[in-house]
């Protein structure tokens, strides 16, 4: 939600800035900008709309003003306060000119504080929260430097700004290098303006600010919102996410809550707001540049899909110890912990809340434990029953999900444990749990989620078995077969996603439909509701998803001549029972007319006289069946979408990290 790039080196800051945000802007498309401080000035421009709009201003503008410098900055938005128009897109600035601010996140009391600005002069021309943060540094620097020369550190050399007074220049222009005493690492004066006004904000924000005259440093703020640190060789990078600056280099480091980083050529210090130096967490990003390209693919998306094969076996590949153990990735949760669990809790956002539902059938049948699962949105509101043998598992593919990450910390203030589901190395859901398993399906770019579902569902089954073990429910041998046969399923996932041509025939010959149902029974109705989901971010279209047995109680009625429903089938094998059920509400649908569509077993042929469509899939455990029945709804939904003209990658309104609540 929102993607911001900062960059300090001697490369030339447009177009590090442009080539991240290239690799951002599925966090959000709403409007983007740059921002770079070169030959004694500081120039930004910005613009509503996707990228592209942005990149061709800077085309048309560039014989001009080609934006000369090394130290810049760019962002890409996902609006929140104010709409998605040029004057609302980041950078914002300060009444000189001289601070440029990017921002993700939501200032909750910027209305208060734009009240006190406007009190004392200050203009403001957004509608946005941002803003109020490039007014408070103005006031900031200028109370620095109004201060008596005592108050002031006394290698720091402050320029000060006023409102409607051209503050002093302090460089050299065109040398990038600042005129007088060098700061002692992480008292630059911006650093320091940056600490005192994150002391003043309330809500969400990650914060990237330049000065017009401050050419060596590009400084950084986070609280509930994500900031990594690129450190490279002579140059660093601040951004949203390792992607930005992958390209460059895969060395990181960790921002932590309520800190401030200040970034230079030659590294960085970081801070927490009061100013206390802190140390960061290093570590290397294990994937390359290419992982984050389309590779050949014209949509991200279809990447991604076909990437699931891998994504799932790289996710439970070593998950297994000689002894059966599931590996966790950070190990702050004992077995002992596992055994003393009574209740287990799922939280999560969308797919990601999907996932979990499934692993509720796993978890209560193989270990026996009431688990409730539960979007992580409402979770804290109603005041869960929550405590030490409480286990929260909290999945998400960002790390990033405000909504989750608040449910997880309500969960750990109730002393339960919290063993965080993730796909972000270095986010912050995992800093914040006991423990982590990461599902390691590479760089997710589609912002709707196709490969780390995958993956989250193959981590809730890894988990749901490790709690059977540990707890004596299943023996050894039970868990090894299980495992056994989960390992087998990347070949399955591989063999369906190359027989799906007929779902994406009839996906393109649906391109008009007004509306889908989705049916499901037992693991097939998550399976359903995330079809619906996939459908109606990717296709916008009307869609909802029901458990097959409830349609008689309501839905029904919605049942109309022509309408699609699709309805996924479990085995006939190893949900007999379920199987003749399912069977009944196809028919019960058909004789009112709706066209059915049924996803079904190899070998099913009792549904073959009530499917108007029918689309096979390997047989597989029952639990284990969504990692195959999903496929196809994914599949046709992408289909149905790029048939309808639409932008599978970047559907409008959303972002792929939702870093608000
Ligand atoms: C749907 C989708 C979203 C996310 C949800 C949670 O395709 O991607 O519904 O699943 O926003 O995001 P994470 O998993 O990052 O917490």
């Amino acid at each position: 939600m929102c993607g911001i790039i900062g960059y300090v080196g001697d490369q030339s800051a447009l177009d590090v800035a442009l080539n991240g945000l290239r690799r951002l802007e599925y966090r959000g498309y709403d409007s983007s900008g740059v921002a770079v401080v070169g030959a004694g000035a500081l120039r930004t421009a910005r613009r509503a709309g996707k990228l592209a709009n942005l990149e061709k201003l800077l085309a048309e503008s560039a014989a001009a003003d080609p934006m000369p410098g090394t130290t810049g900055m760019g962002h890409t938005r996902w609006a929140t306060h104010g709409g998605p128009t040029d004057a609302n897109a980041h950078p914002h600035t300060d009444c000189t000119g001289a601070i440029a601010v990017i921002h993700n996140g939501i200032i909750e009391n910027f209305a208060a504080l734009r009240a006190e600005l406007e009190a004392i002069g200050h203009e403001l021309a957004s509608e946005t929260d941002t803003e109020v943060v490039a007014h408070l540094l103005e006031v900031e620097l200028g109370n620095a430097a109004a201060a008596p020369a005592a108050a002031i550190p006394e290698d720091v050399t402050p320029r000060p700004t006023r409102p409607g007074t051209a503050p002093a220049s302090a460089s050299v222009p065109g040398s990038g290098e600042p005129v007088g005493r060098v700061a002692e690492p992480g008292t630059h004066p911006l650093t320091v303006a940056l600490q005192r006004v994150c002391r003043r904000l309330e809500g969400a924000f990650t914060l990237v600010v330049l000065h017009r005259d401050f050419p060596e440093v590009v400084v950084g703020a986070r609280r509930n919102s994500p900031l990594v640190v690129g450190l490279g060789t002579g140059e660093t990078f601040l951004a949203s996410d390792v992607s930005a600056f992958i390209a460059h280099t895969r060395e990181a480091l960790e921002i932590g809550q309520d800190q401030v980083v200040e970034a230079r050529r030659d590294g960085v210090t970081v801070t927490d707001f009061a100013g206390e130096v802190v140390e960061g967490r290093h570590y290397h990003v294990d994937w390359d540049a290419g992982a984050a390209e389309k590779g050949g693919y014209p949509y991200f998306m279809l990447k991604e899909i076909n990437e699931q094969p891998t994504a799932l076996a790289d996710t439970l590949r070593g998950r297994l110890s000689a002894d059966g153990a599931i590996v966790l990735d950070e190990e702050r949760l004992s077995a002992q912990d596992f055994r003393d669990v009574d209740k287990v809790f799922i939280v999560a956002c969308g797919t990601a809340y999907h996932a979990g539902l499934i692993a509720k059938y796993a978890v209560e049948h193989w270990t026996r434990l009431p688990c409730e699962v539960e979007m992580a949105s409402e979770f804290r509101y109603r005041d869960p029953v929550l405590d030490r043998s409480t286990l929260v598992i909290a999945i998400s593919q960002s790390g990033e999900t405000l909504d989750t990450l608040m449910a997880v910390k309500h969960a750990r203030e109730q002393k339960a444990r919290v063993l965080a589901i993730c796909n972000t190395n270095g986010s912050t859901i995992p800093r914040e749990s006991d423990a982590v398993l990461y599902t390691r399906c590479g760089p997710e770019v589609g912002v709707a989620s196709t490969k780390t579902f995958l993956g989250q569902v193959a981590a809730c089954l890894l988990v749901g078995l490790y709690l059977a073990q540990v707890r004596g429910v299943l023996y050894g041998d039970e868990v090894a077969a299980y495992v056994e046969r989960l390992q087998r399923m990347p070949d399955l996932v591989e063999r369906t996603l190359g027989r799906l041509e007929p779902i994406r025939e009839l996906a393109r010959s649906l391109a008009d439909a007004k509306a889908v149902l989705f049916l499901g029974r037992h693991v097939g109705y998550p399976v359903a509701l995330e079809g619906a989901l996939k459908l109606k971010e990717l296709a916008y279209m009307h869609a909802e998803g029901f458990p097959a047995g409830e349609l008689k109680h309501g839905p029904i009625a919605l049942i109309e001549p022509g309408l699609p429903v699709i309805v996924v089938v479990p085995s006939p094998r190893g949900r007999a029972h379920l199987h003749g059920k399912i069977v009944s509400n196809i028919q019960e649908v058909r004789a009112r007319g709706a066209r059915t569509i049924v996803i079904a077993e190899d070998g099913d042929v009792a549904v073959e006289p009530y499917a108007d469509h029918l689309i096979r899939v390997p047989a597989t455990s029952s639990l284990f069946a969504p990692l195959v029945t999903t496929l196809p709804l994914q599949v046709f939904a992408c289909e149905l979408a790029l048939a309808r003209g639409l932008d599978v990658d970047q559907p409008r309104n959303l972002a792929k990290s939702v870093t608000v609540e």
